[in-house]
């Protein structure tokens, strides 16, 4: 299989959209404490990596690299963090290094400027020039960090790439387009599978509180629950697992 060519991505006032699913990657602003706050905070993150050895994210939809990056650095910044975070993204619509960096960017200078993460957004960001252009279909391995951070970029489509990677998260962020534009990425095989690298203490997060998502979290066994959330979207999703499901499920 070949790398196929970088997924356009149209800029609207900083507004990265995709015209493939005419959705956006994220608000212009906000986008920062956005990502935080559904993601991180959803996840029990920074506190949940506290004095452990490794912890390990899996992540549906790695788009601008937005949620992966603002995780390295938070985790950069944080005198307790694990040893070693495995930062595992799935993508079948790979954008180019240089719409990353832009996003970046452009973060740095909007209403998240104040914010000393998002001045280091670009730094981090500089650091997957040499891996990016070299990705393939299939698992990409890119360490960072001094191999204290490891990407896994899976590229290709959602349940194909869950069914290949063979891991366990601790952590899983769900961001895959709103579930009206991209039902794939929230179809019940599609979450069977992320339930399937569950295990029991794993939290899942998505900004979507749609109610076919709710319900498929209800289904398997896991406890769902609907916080408020950063403007400008109302609410977020934070999912619990008590009882992880085995492959036979
Ligand atoms: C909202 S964006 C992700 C934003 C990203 N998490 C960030 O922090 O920048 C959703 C991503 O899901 C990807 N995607 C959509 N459908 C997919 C599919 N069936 N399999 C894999 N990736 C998919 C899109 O290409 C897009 O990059």
């Amino acid at each position: 299989m070949h790398t196929p060519p970088p997924e356009p991505v149209d800029w609207q006032d900083d507004t990265p959209r995709s015209r493939r699913f005419d959705d956006i990657y994220r608000a212009r602003s906000n986008a920062l404490a956005q990502s935080r706050s559904v993601f991180l905070a959803g996840c029990g993150l920074p506190e949940r990596w506290r004095d452990r050895d490794q912890f390990t994210v899996l992540e549906t939809g790695f788009g601008l690299g937005l949620n992966f990056l603002t995780t390295w650095a938070t985790w950069l910044a944080d005198p307790q963090a694990c040893h070693t975070l495995n930062f595992v993204s799935v993508e079948a619509y790979p954008v180019s290094f240089e719409d990353i960096l832009r996003s970046t960017r452009a973060l740095a200078t909007a209403a998240d400027a104040a914010s000393d993460l998002a001045a280091q957004m670009p730094l981090l960001a500089q650091q997957l020039a040499l891996f990016w252009p070299g990705i393939q279909p299939g698992l990409n391995q890119c360490s960072l960090a001094q191999g204290r951070v490891q990407l896994t970029l899976c590229v290709g489509d959602v349940l194909a790439m869950l069914q290949q990677w063979p891991g366990q998260a601790d952590a899983v962020y769900l961001d895959g387009f709103s579930p009206a534009v991209n039902p794939d990425m929230w179809s019940s095989a599609t979450l069977g599978a992320v339930a399937q690298h569950c295990h029991s203490g794993t939290r899942l997060a998505t900004y979507t509180v749609a109610a076919q998502v709710r319900r498929r979290f209800t289904e398997l066994g896991f406890s769902v629950e609907k916080c408020p959330g950063v403007p400008p979207k109302r609410d977020r999703l934070q999912v619990h697992v008590a009882h992880a499901h085995s492959k036979t499920d």
